[in-house]
């Protein structure tokens, strides 16, 4: 039997901060209307000239230097990102060549703000059918570039940043106290599309687009399929709600996350939030959160830890990981 264990984690936000006071500068909002509604306070936006690639590039630099590890020692990536540098080679690739990765694969998923969660599966799932044995999961992401800032129904909720996590098969006999991933939950409803999409691309438009969402009704979405994928998730590992030390959601939105919560019946201080502070990030809001959380010392070794996310398709999943 083989295990993805996680070696390490890393992140990386861009420089500049946005706070609401700011936009509310810039369109018609308010501080008080987006924290009431969303939690949300500030974001990181990237500077002119930097790219997705960019941001992915330094979280994974810290998550080997906490792993231990070198570029050279990697021989998967998997890069999680609705905002690629370009149309393509995928950006794992410039990611791969930055960090002196030779050999095996680099590759990017699209699964918007549940990337992270589809990356890790897919990685896992590689690490154990023996096809890659030192992985980097990254969920990295610039929305800034797919906003409409003329529309503050949606301007108001994202921010850019990366983070990363580095797997490693270890072999051996596992129970669900040894460390590692313990099991995956991946969906996704297609007859979803309308609710959550951006109105460009290569084959359609031949532009970019921008993000274009009915929040409200995403939002019905999100607590339902999030209630059931975390109990899906659970029952797959032979665990319960009370075994959990974390829940590690997608950062979208406050109230979803409470409501997760307290559906898994979590007091709110086992619960990692970064909302406030990062805005929606998308594929990277996961592991920009676990970085925090075991940056701060909540995360520790041998915790059990519930990761979940929902977005664009409607896509979503949830990870269940021993530290
Ligand atoms: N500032 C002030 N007022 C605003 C703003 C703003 N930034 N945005 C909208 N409003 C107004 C609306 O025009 C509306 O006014 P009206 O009543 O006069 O028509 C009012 O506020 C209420 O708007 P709603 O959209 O109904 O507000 P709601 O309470 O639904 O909150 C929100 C909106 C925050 C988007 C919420 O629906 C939400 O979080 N949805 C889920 C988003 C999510 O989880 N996405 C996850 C995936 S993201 C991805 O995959 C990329």
């Amino acid at each position: 039997m083989i295990r993805s264990v996680v070696q390490g984690c890393g992140a990386y936000l861009p420089e500049r901060i946005v706070t609401n006071a700011e936009l509310a500068g810039k369109m018609e909002t308010s501080d008080e209307w987006i924290q009431q509604r969303t939690g949300i306070r500030q974001r990181h936006i990237a500077a002119e000239g930097e790219f997705t690639s960019h941001l992915a590039i330094k979280a994974a630099q810290r998550a080997l230097e906490r792993a231990g590890l070198q570029g050279s020692d990697l021989d998967l990536i998997v890069l999680a990102t609705a905002t690629p540098d370009l149309t393509f080679p995928a950006t794992a690739t410039r990611v791969q060549a930055a960090l002196g990765m030779t050999k095996g694969a680099a590759f990017d998923v699209q699964a918007v703000c549940a990337g992270f969660i589809y990356g890790l599966s897919v990685a896992d799932s590689m690490i154990k059918n023996g096809l890659a044995s030192t992985a980097l999961v990254i969920g990295a992401e610039t929305f800034s570039r797919i906003l409409d800032w003329n529309d503050r129904g949606t301007a108001v909720l994202f921010g850019d940043g990366a983070g990363a996590v580095v797997l490693r098969a270890e072999h051996g006999e596992g129970t669900s106290h040894d460390r590692g991933i313990l099991a995956n939950a991946l969906h996704s409803d297609g007859r979803q599309h309308d609710i959550l999409y951006v109105d460009g691309g290569p084959s359609s438009t031949r532009t970019t687009g921008f993000l274009r969402m009915e929040g409200k009704e995403v939002f019905k979405h999100a607590v339902v399929n999030m209630a059931a994928v975390v109990g899906e998730v659970l029952d797959k590992a032979g665990l319960t709600a009370k075994d959990l030390d974390w829940l590690v959601p997608h950062q979208a939105n406050k109230r979803i996350i409470d409501g997760t919560g307290r559906k898994l019946g979590l007091p709110p201080e086992r619960v990692v939030v970064t909302v406030d502070r990062h805005a929606n990030t998308s594929a990277a809001s996961i592991p920009l959160a676990l970085d925090v959380a075991v940056g701060d010392g909540r995360i520790k070794r041998g915790d059990l830890l519930l990761l979940e996310g929902i977005g664009g398709g409607l896509s979503w999943g949830a990870s269940l990981v021993r530290w």
